[in-house]
């Protein structure tokens, strides 16, 4: 008998990355998702990579009678990992209680019948944004976590919180992982990041730029205090990103875990400044991309790159893919989708 997890929003971003993985190791993989800020088409596409059409069900967890229902129908769920969650940092500084009803009530609806149903394992998606500007560089999993800049972060935190108290409190057992800056697709140039609308983040910026769907990138400041004056991130792979779920997955189902909750990293452990990235893409992609500096944007911190010795210890897990297989994956994606859309 396989393995059966629950994917919430598995046809989002690292959502869809990280079925393929699970489905590739053997684990059989149900999808919710509400389609808020994906295409069904992603469903086809991991059936495509990987051979196996995931069961899908189209609902929204906030609901909590369909999420009831939902779990009645499949009590024998060996693990849930949760994605389902919105993500703009600037949309939730505009609509806070649309972040917070969304990302925390779905969650708590979640846990409430893991613990009904004596579900144990849930892997969560944190994100290094619980961290904020730290004091010391590279960042652990020790570092205080700081006051969120936005909604969105303060909905991680309040996340955070609600799972290390519901662990205290049940026989659920959890992993947070704190993602730093995915970016990237998968190599089939199948799936990748769909952002619906103008994105928020700089890698589909950059490749929507460099094909003439926006006019110029703006990069966000050039005074800060970095080598090159423009911010620095941690940007990780999507594909390394998955893997480390897949293997967050085995350890909570073989019961690897040393504690019943434990937080991990997720970055490469090297910063890479707006510039560097810009030049990793125009080198991999041939192609001159049109930016121009402008103001700092509000909110955004000035360096963050992640201490990775925990999770490279602990899960024997480690990112494998460079800045430029980053760049070039996120561009064959884009080129992909050009044609498609032509
Ligand atoms: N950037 C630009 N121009 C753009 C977009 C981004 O210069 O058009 C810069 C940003 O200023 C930042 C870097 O590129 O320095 C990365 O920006 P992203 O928006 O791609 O990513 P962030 O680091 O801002 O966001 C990430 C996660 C969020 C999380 C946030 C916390 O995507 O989920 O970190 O800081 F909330």
């Amino acid at each position: 008998m396989k393995h059966k997890i629950l994917v919430t929003g598995g046809l989002g971003y690292i959502g869809s990355h990280t079925v393929v993985e699970l489905q590739s190791a053997g684990y059989e993989v149900i999808i919710v998702d509400d389609l808020s800020n994906t295409r069904m088409e992603v469903l086809g596409k991991i059936a495509q990579i990987t051979g196996t059409k995931p069961h899908f069900e189209n609902f929204d967890l906030v609901d909590s009678e369909l999420t009831q229902k939902f779990f009645d129908l499949h009590p024998d769920l060996s693990g849930i990992i949760h994605f389902a969650a919105f993500k703009a940092v600037g949309e939730s500084v505009e609509n806070p209680l649309k972040y917070y009803r969304n990302n925390i009530q779905s969650l708590i609806n979640i846990l409430e019948n893991m613990e009904r149903l004596k579900l144990s394992n849930l892997v969560f998606s944190s994100s290094c944004t619980v961290y904020g500007q730290p004091d010391e560089l590279p960042v652990t999993e020790q570092a205080p976590r700081k006051a969120a800049l936005s909604p969105y972060g303060n909905t991680k935190q309040i996340s955070e919180d609600i799972i290390r108290d519901t662990v205290v409190a049940s026989t659920i057992r959890s992993i947070s992982l704190r993602y730093f800056n995915p970016v990237g697709a998968h190599p089939s140039a199948l799936i990748g990041e769909l952002p619906l609308g103008v994105p928020n983040n700089l890698l589909p910026f950059i490749t929507q730029t460099a094909c003439g769907i926006r006019p110029q990138l703006r990069v966000f400041g050039s005074d800060y205090n970095t080598p090159d004056g423009t911010a620095v991130r941690d940007y990780i792979h999507v594909v390394d990103l998955a893997q480390a779920h897949l293997v967050a997955v085995n350890r909570l189902v073989n019961n690897l875990g040393k504690a019943p909750y434990e937080i991990f990293n997720l970055g490469t452990g090297n910063g890479n400044s707006v510039l560097e990235v810009i030049q990793s893409f125009e080198k991999v992609s041939g192609v001159k991309l049109n930016y121009t500096i402008t103001d700092r944007r509000p909110g955004d911190v000035e360096q963050v790159w992640a201490n990775t010795q925990f999770a490279n210890d602990e899960l024997g897990w480690k990112a494998q893919l460079s800045l430029d297989e980053m760049t070039l994956s996120a561009w064959k994606f884009q080129l992909e989708l050009n044609k498609n859309n032509q």
